[in-house]
């Protein structure tokens, strides 16, 4: 009798589990206070403090300025969101084939990528920073002759980094994480590294100065970063409309000296 009786009862759990498991998966609509909010997947590559990084030592969650950013205008569009981990180079088709609404991963608006993706304004500008070991006597782009320099794949820099070695003879290594990149330079392997500026300072900065860096002079490229849409998306428009009021009120200068200046 009493089998019985807990064998029915753990069925009786088991269909509710289901059921649960049933209504979770139908869709990106989530109850909370009664009112519906739409959970919105952003994209991101978090690999890349301080715009998105897991610090380990807190725990394993990913912050960042950009995390930041994504909580800022999706509450005031009344949306959740919720993050998708992935190499830089998925990003983009994620966008495409629907994995993801958005992306917020410190990307540059190119117009390479904007045949593809449509991007919001540019929220942030970048410089390049070689990194090297310290003492490697690279300088500048002139330096990087017969040496052997990483870059992330599918980013900027890998592009500048080719478009370098057409006057510059230097091997390129593209790596998916940059850390592996910072890697490949302590362990001998790499002679230089192509990082944005601020990610690249964190790394020198933890680095017992064991590392330094070189700025590289911009002049024609496009170094913007903003936010990314699949091609059509109506959240283009949404999340561009709050995007510019929190630029002009200066709620973004408060968030880039959060995460930028205490370096
Ligand atoms: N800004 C560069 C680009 O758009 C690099 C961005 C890399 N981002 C990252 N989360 N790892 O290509």
């Amino acid at each position: 009798m009493k089998k019985w009786f807990s064998l029915l009862l753990s069925s009786i759990l088991f269909i509710g589990l289901l059921s649960a498991c049933g209504t979770s998966e139908e869709s990106s609509e989530k109850q909370s206070g009664g009112e519906e909010k739409k959970v919105l997947k952003m994209g991101t590559s978090a690999d890349y403090a301080p715009f998105e990084y897991i610090d380990t030592a807190k725990g394993d969650e990913i912050i960042g300025f950009d995390i930041d950013l994504a909580k800022m205008i999706t509450e005031e569009l009344g949306y959740e969101f919720e993050i998708v981990d992935m190499d830089f180079t998925g990003l983009i088709p994620a966008l495409q084939s629907g994995k993801v609404d958005f992306v917020l991963a410190g990307m540059t608006a190119t117009k390479e990528r904007k045949k593809n993706v449509d991007f919001s304004d540019v929220y942030y500008v970048t410089k390049n920073i070689i990194v090297t070991k310290k003492g490697s006597g690279i300088k500048a782009v002139k330096d990087l002759k017969g040496k052997t320099v990483g870059v992330q794949t599918g980013t900027i820099q890998e592009g500048l980094a080719k478009k370098l070695a057409k006057t510059v003879d230097m091997k390129i290594e593209s790596r998916n994480r940059i850390p592996e990149l910072i890697q490949e330079i302590n362990a001998g392997r790499f002679d230089a590294a192509i990082i944005e500026d601020k990610v690249a300072k964190g790394y020198i900065k933890n680095s017992n100065s064991k590392l330094e860096g070189s700025e590289i002079p911009t002049n024609e490229e496009e170094f913007g970063t903003a936010i990314a849409f699949p091609k059509g998306s109506k959240l283009t428009g949404e999340f561009n409309k709050v995007l510019k009021e929190k630029l002009k009120n200066g709620e973004v200068d408060k968030l880039i000296k959060k995460w930028f200046e205490q370096q």
